[in-house]
């Protein structure tokens, strides 16, 4: 896969509890902690515009905030609708401290 790795957040401020939203050259991503291991997916919903990293997150689920779409976390996979289509996700890895993406 190409893309530069990016640094985008310290790794302790994901928490399983708080997923991260951060802006790498003008996308929204999200940044998810699941059983310990770091996703990083399109933070911004496909229907209309609410942030992912802002929804309920249940195991590798995450459903939007506003009408309720579902995605898998792991994959960006649309298990529900109204979105209409999967999310792009991202390599994700911890170095030295900090989670970095590659976009
Ligand atoms: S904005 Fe996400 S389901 Fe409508």
């Amino acid at each position: 896969m190409s893309g530069r790795w990016r640094r985008v957040t310290g790794d302790e401020a994901v928490t399983e509890d708080a997923p991260a939203s951060v802006e790498v050259g003008g996308e929204w991503i999200g940044v998810f902690r699941v059983g310990g291991a770091l996703y990083a997916m399109e933070d911004v919903c496909p229907h209309a515009f609410a942030k992912l990293s802002e929804g309920w997150v249940e195991g590798e689920e995450v459903e939007c905030l506003l009408h309720a779409a579902l995605f898998h976390i792991p994959t960006g996979k649309c298990l529900r609708g109204p979105a209409n289509r999967d999310l792009k996700t991202y390599e994700v890895r911890v170095e030295d401290g900090f989670v970095c993406v590659r976009v």
